[in-house]
């Protein structure tokens, strides 16, 4: 059996982890600027310029079908849409606020038809909600907000009021999980009480989950929907470790328990989360191949982010991105779903990354660099029955213990099941072998 316990939680993470591959997508006013979701924070943008992208804000490609069609035919089982991000824009139509898509000439709620579509497609959704709001007159001007390098800062926080915000917070997150049906996961986006203050304005404190009032926040979450898996990002831990832009090495476990916990790695095709158009440093494909495979080998979610244009479509990149995804997955996805780290004691080859099913019946190797002709599993022989590549289903031979007549008992241990691939590797980004083990 290689099905692991991980640490409980008030949400249900059971079918999240079977599901393992999902779509991030982040979207909002910043993709007309097209410069990184920060770049209010980063230009220092004030209201009035940032209002341009409001004002003029038509995503007339829009088609939220086409966009679940795509993640779903990339082997993604779930997706998380921005439904209000730092810049505080929100996707949805939020009777707390002005500042929404319903009042651009947009002039519609992007959520809904996402959750519609996405929904129809058999994929489950999410919300990421930024606790972060660079918009709102409430929340105070702190270390990352636009206005922080301004002369009169702490003369514009005077009224402003963190208890109001943060009850607009929960008045939000009432309406997004009231009115859109069933919402599998709420991802709150983030605290920063511990980072260090700019020099010299050192009231400009970073925010945690007092100023969130995270537990009454969760606790109206939980509310509507107990089972909703929430990340620990507002300070409280709940459901979801979330590693961002780098891949763990190993099966993140609870800093004080040392338990196993339920993880997600969020990452990008290139190096931004928001649409960006002349940022170059795209993943090759291996690279995207590569990091579902390592992140699911070691008992983790991969939520890979797509920054849809301003228009509304994902451009040529980000499309061509999703096809290594699915082609890849359509032969292999057996690999990813319900599938886990390999149970104690089964060592990978070299150059290859292993993942189980759940009953522990089937053990896949994933070959990084192909090797010529043999395979070597260490203490393998007699424990399986039949190998077969996954992507194509064509038997591989193996032998037990020898590699052949000439090295008959001497160069292999016994113990060890050697399979004999062809030569040339498939023409699969990344070969994957499927062994039935007795
Ligand atoms: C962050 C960033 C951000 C992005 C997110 C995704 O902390 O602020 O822009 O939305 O992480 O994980």
């Amino acid at each position: 059996m290689s099905s692991y316990t991980t640490r409980k939680t008030p949400g249900d993470t059971e079918w999240f982890r079977m599901d393992r591959f999902g779509m991030f997508i982040h979207w909002g006013l910043y993709s007309m600027p097209a410069r990184h979701e920060w770049i209010k924070n980063r230009e220092c943008i004030t209201e009035e310029k940032y209002d341009k992208y409001f004002r003029y804000f038509d995503p007339d490609l829009y088609n939220a079908r086409e966009w679940a069609r795509r993640a779903k035919e990339a082997g993604m089982k779930y997706a998380v849409l921005t439904s209000k991000h730092h810049e505080g824009f929100c996707m949805f139509d939020s009777q707390y606020t002005d500042y929404k898509c319903t009042n651009t000439p947009a002039g519609r709620d992007l959520v809904r038809e996402f959750v519609d579509a996405f929904r129809a497609e058999g994929l489950k959704v999410g919300f990421y909600y930024s606790l972060i709001d660079w918009h709102h007159p409430d929340f105070p001007i702190d270390m990352l907000h636009p206005r922080r390098y301004d002369d009169n800062a702490l003369e514009l926080n005077k009224g402003r009021d963190m208890r109001r915000y943060a009850k607009y917070m929960r008045d939000q997150v009432t309406e997004l999980l009231t009115n859109y049906g069933k919402i599998d996961i709420l991802w709150f986006d983030f605290s920063y009480s511990k980072s260090e203050p700019i020099p010299g304005k050192e009231w400009m404190k970073g925010k945690g989950k007092d100023d969130w009032e995270a537990e009454e926040l969760i606790a109206t979450a939980r509310r509507l929907h107990p089972d909703i898996i929430i990340d620990n990002r507002t300070e409280i831990e709940q459901d979801l470790w979330t590693p961002e832009q780098y891949q763990p090495v190993s099966w993140i476990r609870h800093k004080e328990t040392g338990e196993l916990v339920t993880w997600e790695a969020c990452q990008t095709f290139s190096g931004s989360w928001g649409y960006y158009r002349d940022e170059t440093t795209w993943k090759s494909p291996e690279m995207l191949i590569r990091m579902l495979v390592n992140t699911v080998s070691i008992g983790g979610n991969l939520l890979m982010n797509v920054g849809p244009t301003s228009r509304g479509e994902f451009d040529k990149r980000a499309q061509d991105a999703l096809k290594v995804y699915a082609d890849w997955m359509h032969g292999n996805a057996r690999s990813i779903y319900g599938c886990t780290m390999a149970e104690p004691g089964i060592e990978a080859p070299a150059d290859c990354r292993l993942t189980q099913s759940a009953d522990g019946k089937r053990l896949y190797i994933h070959i990084f660099a192909y090797p010529f002709i043999h395979l070597y599993l260490k203490g393998l022989a007699g424990k399986v029955d039949y190998a077969q590549f996954l992507h194509d289903g064509s038997e591989i031979l193996f032998e037990e213990g020898k590699v052949d007549h000439f090295s008959e008992g001497a160069l292999e241990e016994q113990s060890t099941l050697i399979l004999k691939l062809p030569p040339v590797k498939p023409d699969v980004l990344v070969p994957v072998v499927e062994l039935f083990l007795k």
